[in-house]
């Protein structure tokens, strides 16, 4: 699978088929090696801090030593002084230091990983994006990303120098005697035994948790979008209590990871307590036998009390670090995900584009098209072509699958048998940008950006374009006054307190496609919110268009599929009429029957939204 730039900094494949612990190793080291990419000076700096500070906690006992010797000779004094002060300032300024070098590459890797999110869900396949929802991909990039910082801010900060300590310690330990070091860790291997055990609770506990915070802005992101609804509906109790039982969820998840994470700490200690009494029983016999001498045994009881707050941090550091990992692993979902261009696999069929046909291709085909969302078949074997001009209009009860086909043309879905081809190119040949250029498309929602007038209109345009033209076309469409009289006119941000109508967004998204100049149109119940008036401006582009640009509309009005070159009727997913409003009015019972029932006059639209 193809792989983007940005994807390919960010992971690199690993053998699913390995067993877990080695997964684990490879993906920490996976991970490392991601955050320190680009930031090596930064990691050896802190690494370099992290000794020097170390040096001087080391170096602090042997100084004061020095200094009450210096105090009894009365040689010395101020020497020792300054020593002893310029370590603490070694060790103040080099942790805080350590600590902000830590912190900006810790958010540098979550900074390239949110962007790495951003850049691939722009680019994953709508219907991909829509199934794992809005609220929670916005989780992801907050929640998560938050919880990975906290995580490496240990993992990065804390864990080494901790690791340091505990080597450092357990070496000075080895020195004053061998046989109590191996008591000690035999100690500390108990309790490791059951810090794994709860490792594997931690990683599943924190993921867990963070699904349930997802799930919960997701159902809050669309509570939200649907408000109209929910008050008109007096819902709001109904919503309140669905949130909380996905809020209430958040909590037992978290609460189940805070207490394991808690549990880490006691663990270390029962470990320490164990080592202590094996330490202090067998410290005791040898004394007893002559092989150890108390001055000895002493200095070990003061190294074994002195490891155990660093061996606490590099446990708990771990589980955090596992925790990370496990969260990590949400990104990674997104980050491998096939892309719209790793989808689109040529189909057999069409390696040859080259037709047989002499007369010019059409601008777009379908060929014996078959397609299912999942696993509910929504269009069975359908074709026709639209000519490079003139109108084609999709007519046909609703949920008959005439928005489906636009999507199919926009390539936003691909077919699962037949083929829909572009100005004689199957979808699935184009270089999805250059198909997308060919191509203006007004949904049926007539969805505009939150931005300026101005941009909204310029997006998918590719040439420069004066004011004067953009007020030219929007005259075209009938919105030049209404936009004329907005407080910063072309500037204005849609969506911030200026909200368009229905209809205006209609016409707005329209003159975005004529700007666009695309030589294919298609057009989504264009007319569903523009009143009689508009409509009639409305056919008038139109014809304009269609003179030298291939329009595919989906339409309820009697006005604009009689005046099309070609009408389809589309019934459950299948072509049952083609030909012009005459010839249709006499073969077809479903045409006759959609316009006597005036389900073209955009009546039905009206009726279906009232109720
Ligand atoms: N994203 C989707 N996932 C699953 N089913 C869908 C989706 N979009 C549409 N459908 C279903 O496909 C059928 C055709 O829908 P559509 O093409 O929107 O019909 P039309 O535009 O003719 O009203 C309907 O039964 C609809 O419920
Ligand atoms: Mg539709």
């Amino acid at each position: 699978m193809p792989v983007t730039a940005q994807g390919r900094a960010l992971h690199s494949t690993s053998d699913e088929g390995r067993d877990k612990h080695v997964a684990d190793l490879s993906s920490g080291t996976r991970l490392s090696r991601q955050i320190y990419q680009g930031q090596e000076r930064q990691v050896w700096a802190a690494g370099v801090i992290c000794l020097l500070v170390s040096a001087a906690c080391l170096a602090m006992p042997a100084a004061v030593g020095r200094l009450v010797e210096a105090l009894a000779t009365g040689q010395d004094r101020a020497l020792w002084v300054a020593v002893l002060a310029a370590l603490a300032v070694v060790m103040g300024g080099g942790n805080a230091a350590y600590a902000a070098v830590v912190a900006g590459v810790a958010e540098r890797h979550i900074l390239r990983l949110r962007n790495a999110m951003i850049h691939r869900t722009l680019r994953l396949p709508v219907r991909h994006v829509r199934r794992i929802g809005s609220g929670d991909l916005g989780s992801r990039l907050t929640a998560d990303t938050m919880q990975l910082r906290g995580s490496l801010d240990i993992g990065l900060g804390q864990l080494p120098q901790a690791v340091l300590m505990v080597v450092g310690t357990f070496a000075a330990m080895l020195y004053l005697d061998p046989v109590l070091l191996g008591v000690t860790l035999t100690g500390f291997a108990a309790a490791a035994l059951v810090i794994t055990w709860l490792y594997r609770g931690l990683q599943r506990s924190a993921l867990e948790h963070q699904q349930h915070l997802a799930q919960a802005a997701q159902g809050y992101a669309h509570a939200l979008s649907a408000l109209p609804t929910v008050k008109s509906l007096r819902a709001e109790g109904h919503v309140d209590s669905a949130l909380n039982e996905m809020t209430e969820r958040a909590r037992r998840s978290g609460v189940d990871y805070a207490w394991r994470q808690a549990l880490l700490s006691p663990v270390t200690a029962l470990g320490q307590q164990l080592s202590l009494t094996g330490v202090i029983v067998v410290g005791a016999l040898r004394i007893t036998d002559g092989s150890l001498d108390l001055a000895a045994l002493s200095a070990f009881l003061l190294y074994l009390l002195q490891v155990v707050t660093p061996v606490s941090v590099v446990a708990m550091g771990l589980g955090r670090l596992k925790a990370g990992l496990a969260i990590r692993g949400r990104f990674d979902e997104i980050l491998r995900a096939p892309t719209e261009e790793d989808e689109a696999v040529p189909s057999p069929a069409a390696t040859d584009p080259v037709r047989s046909d002499p007369r010019p291709a059409p601008a777009v085909a379908f060929h014996t098209v078959s397609f299912a969302y999942e696993d509910t078949p929504v269009i069975s074997e359908i074709s026709f072509e639209a000519a490079v001009a003139g109108i084609t209009a999709l007519v046909g009860p609703s949920g008959a699958g005439k928005s489906t086909l636009l999507k199919l043309v926009e390539r936003f879905e691909l077919p699962g048998s037949g083929q829909v081809s572009v100005r004689g190119v199957p979808v699935e040949q184009w270089a999805l940008p250059e198909l997308r250029r060919q191509i203006a498309y007004v949904d049926q929602e007539a969805t505009l950006l939150n931005d300026t007038v101005r941009n909204n209109l310029l997006l998918g345009c590719d040439r420069p374009v004066t004011d004067a033209e953009l007020v030219r076309h929007l005259a075209r469409v009938g919105l030049a006054d209404v936009i004329g009289e907005l407080p910063a006119g072309l500037d204005t941000v849609l969506g911030q307190g200026v909200e368009l109508s229905g209809g205006q967004r209609q016409r707005l998204a329209l003159a975005r496609a004529l700007l666009a100049e695309t030589p294919i149109v298609l057009l989504d119940e264009p007319t569903s919110q523009l009143d009689s008036l508009s409509e009639d401006q409305f056919r008038r582009i139109l014809e304009d268009l269609a003179a030298s640009r291939c329009i595919v509309v989906v339409a309820h009005r009697l006005s604009t599929v009689k005046r099309a070159s070609k009408i389809v009727v589309v019934d459950a997913g299948t072509v049952v009429g083609e030909g012009t409003h005459d010839e249709l009015l006499e073969r077809s019972d479903l045409y006759r029957d959609l316009v006597n029932g005036q389900l073209l006059s955009g009546l039905e639209t009206e009726t279906t939204r009232a109720a």
